[in-house]
């Protein structure tokens, strides 16, 4: 049971969070809190290159970071990477986040997660934490991760997860990214979500960074999602991101993404840019920069450079948010995150 401090604080949290909303701040940060990582995923680059840990940011200069994305209105933040769980220090991470008023979120690969980290993870502030499977059996998956082992991992790292959540309200979910080989693992991937008594949610695989092969799902693949998500309640990815699933194939990507006005990416230095497959147009460091002057030159980056070349999830759950019709986003948004 949360304290009435801890309450009091969500809720003031929640009516900034609707405010934030309302005037279409930079609503969603992605914190790389670190580009190391443990996995050799066949469709992901960070591990093929050396990250010094000195390079990464420290907790007192993460507390800088929340501090600067308060002022934009920043009020969920993404720790990604790399694998988020290889930093020791990813409990106190997330409670600077949490204290400087964000909802802090994680998506990890599972491998680190055991009783204690789930226990601890979750305590020390974590809104929603969703771990990566990408396929329904052990050696698809495994394979893809470039590591044995990772999927009963993975699975594990879940049924922990949901055991001890601390608060009904925070979210434990599966993520899969959708390539050109795993449709069909969907339904199945949902019936396990659903058995461990997650709900699940898809990201649409983008090749935009690096050196990466074109592994988008051939065929139309928006008609089965939909009908998956009007049989199986787990199913909480946007009924308006799903709907431009085909578009997105078909051109291969969606134009007009709002990177640098509706979201951010900072890089585990503090160097800011649009998402994280644009790392090369920097805005400035949030560290040393004055933060609204980043706000702008992200907004001028977004107009000069205008780019519609993926459509994730991160992105898509921003956009999708202000779509017609509104009701209906918040209705869903509010039932992916409500106490069950
Ligand atoms: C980069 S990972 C970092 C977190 C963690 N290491 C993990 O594997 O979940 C964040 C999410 O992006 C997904 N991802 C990786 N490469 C991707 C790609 N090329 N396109 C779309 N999503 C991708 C991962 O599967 C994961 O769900």
């Amino acid at each position: 049971m949360p304290s009435l401090r801890q309450e009091a604080w969500y809720l003031y949290r929640c009516a900034r969070l609707g405010s934030a909303f309302f005037r279409r701040r930079l609503i969603h940060c992605n914190l790389q809190v670190t580009y190391r990582c443990n996995f050799r995923c066949q469709i992901c680059d960070f591990w093929k290159d050396p990250h010094p840990r000195s390079e990464e940011f420290t907790p007192e200069q993460v507390r800088v970071v929340g501090e600067k994305l308060a002022r934009l209105g920043t009020m969920i933040v993404s720790l990604g990477g790399g694998e988020p769980l290889i930093r020791e220090d990813l409990y106190q991470i997330t409670a600077i986040l949490r204290d400087t008023g964000h909802f802090p979120i994680l998506i990890t690969n599972g491998w680190f997660v055991n009783e204690t980290v789930a226990k601890d993870i979750l305590r020390a502030g974590l809104q929603e934490i969703s771990v990566s499977v990408d396929y329904a059996d052990a050696a698809r998956h495994d394979a893809q991760r470039g590591t044995p082992g990772a999927w009963d991992r993975a699975v594990k790292a879940l049924e922990l997860l949901h055991r001890h959540r601390p608060d009904r309200r925070c979210r434990v979910h599966m993520i899969s990214v959708l390539m050109d080989d795993n449709l069909e693992d969907t339904e199945k991937l949902l019936r396990l979500a659903r058995d461990i008594g997650v709900t699940y949610y898809v990201n649409l695989y983008s090749s935009g960074r690096g050196t990466k092969s074109p592994r988008l799902p051939g065929s139309e693949v928006q008609s089965h999602l939909l009908d998956l998500k009007r049989r199986y309640p787990e199913f909480v990815s946007l009924t308006s991101y799903l709907e431009s699933f085909d578009q997105a194939i078909r051109e291969g990507g969606i134009g007009g993404c709002e990177g640098g006005t509706l979201f951010l990416n900072v890089g585990s230095g503090g160097g800011v840019s649009r998402c994280i497959d644009t790392l090369e147009d920097q805005a400035g460091n949030i560290l040393t920069d004055d933060v609204l002057a980043i706000r702008d030159r992200l907004a001028r980056l977004r107009a000069e450079k205008p780019c519609g070349e993926c459509w994730t999830s991160c992105r898509g759950f921003a956009e999708c948010m202000y779509k017609a019709p509104r009701a209906r986003q918040f209705a869903e948004f509010y039932t992916s995150v409500k106490r069950r």
